[in-house]
């Protein structure tokens, strides 16, 4: 799907912050974050590892370790699911949001063959018999390309290869039929042709069952791929957002532009080192001044250590957190998509 507005939003995170008691005092993971996700549409969240993706997609199901939201709200479909006790947060969780991880590992119990998995998953769902479950079982595994599913439902997890195993995830996840999928970083672990094939397949399952996908990654390439809206992460901010082509084809902020130029093309010189942004994401303890990326910004001038950048509005429903945007001719401040203070 294409869009140059985000339309009706599925998911709705407005200005959400989240924080964890740390030795050293409370730290701020996400600081004000928004962006919306549409039903049938996939958002990509990108950015460098420790940039707030992760408890970003955790704070939405509330499955926070330790950690709380301190500001902001999450509406799904509407509704803000703060309202919502542990029993009315658990049905969402089950039945309309499902979410796989980087490490199936870590998600399929070792001690029960997957098959026994997925059929508790659909039963978890749906009053239906344990032989219809399994029918079932084989079906949505054969559909995310697990070869000869009839026979390899009876596998235990660690027979299975790391790219079988994910797909095994993602036939779980679709066991309730949600109406969002959240991928944390899920072919982060695998080779690049594994990876290939299960983005292939989340592809497919989101046409067939139209779902709508947010898809972490720290990836551009897959980001390319895949995604109809990207929102570029630094610091536990969203520091540019808008359509893929958009944003791919025209990055805005300079921390976008770095993420892209590290990417790999097929003319890229493979004897040469990988283009990587210098420097590091700065730690929670100490977060910069103004810009939180001036310290690694090339463009960075004197104002951009003191002044703390407002998402400015471009064309196509674009924002960039960039002083160059403000200064541009026709930007405006986005006042609604949020002023997130530093
Ligand atoms: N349970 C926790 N306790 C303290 N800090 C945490 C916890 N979980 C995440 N963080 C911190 O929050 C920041 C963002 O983490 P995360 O969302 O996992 O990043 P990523 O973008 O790589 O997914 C990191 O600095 C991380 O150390
Ligand atoms: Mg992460």
């Amino acid at each position: 799907m294409d869009s140059d507005v985000n339309p009706e939003p599925l998911l709705q995170i407005e200005e959400l912050r989240v924080e964890f008691p740390t030795a050293s005092g409370t730290v701020e993971a996400v600081s004000g974050v928004s962006f919306a996700v549409a039903a049938n549409q996939t958002v990509a969240v990108v950015g460098e590892s420790g940039s707030g993706k992760s408890v970003t997609a955790l704070a939405v199901l509330r499955l926070l370790d330790g950690g709380r939201i301190s500001g902001g709200r999450v509406l799904w479909d509407g509704r803000d699911l703060a309202e919502l006790d542990g029993r009315g947060m658990r049905r969402i969780r089950g039945d309309e949001i499902a979410m796989i991880f980087q490490d199936p590992m870590t998600s399929l119990d070792p001690l029960y063959s997957v098959g026994h998995q997925v059929v508790e998953a659909i039963r978890l769902h749906r009053r239906i018999s344990k032989r219809a479950a399994r029918e079932r079982a084989v079906e949505l595994l054969d559909q995310v390309g697990i070869p000869d599913a009839r026979s390899r439902i009876d596998a235990y997890p660690h027979q299975l290869s790391g790219g079988q195993r994910q797909r095994v995830m993602i036939a779980m996840a679709l066991a309730c039929s949600p109406r969002l999928l959240i991928a944390d970083e899920p072919t982060t672990a695998l080779d690049v042709t594994i990876e290939a094939q299960v983005l292939e397949v989340l592809r497919t399952v989101q046409r067939e069952y139209s779902t709508a996908l947010l898809l972490v990654t720290h990836d551009m390439g897959v980001v390319a791929e895949t995604a109809d809206w990207v929102v570029v992460f630094y610091a536990g901010q969203v520091v540019e957002q808008g359509p893929t082509a958009q944003v791919l084809g025209d990055p805005r902020h300079p921390y976008s532009a770095a993420l892209l130029a590290a990417v790999p093309t097929p003319t890229t010189d493979k004897s040469l080192p990988l283009a990587a942004i210098p420097g590091a994401v700065p730690s929670l303890h100490e977060t910069p001044t103004g810009c939180r990326f001036h310290p690694r910004c090339p463009h960075a001038w004197d104002e951009c250590a003191s002044t703390v950048p407002e998402l400015y509005e471009l064309s196509g429903g674009r924002t960039s957190r960039c002083l160059l945007q403000r200064d541009a001719r026709g930007a405006a401040a986005v006042v609604a998509v949020g002023r997130e203070s530093a």
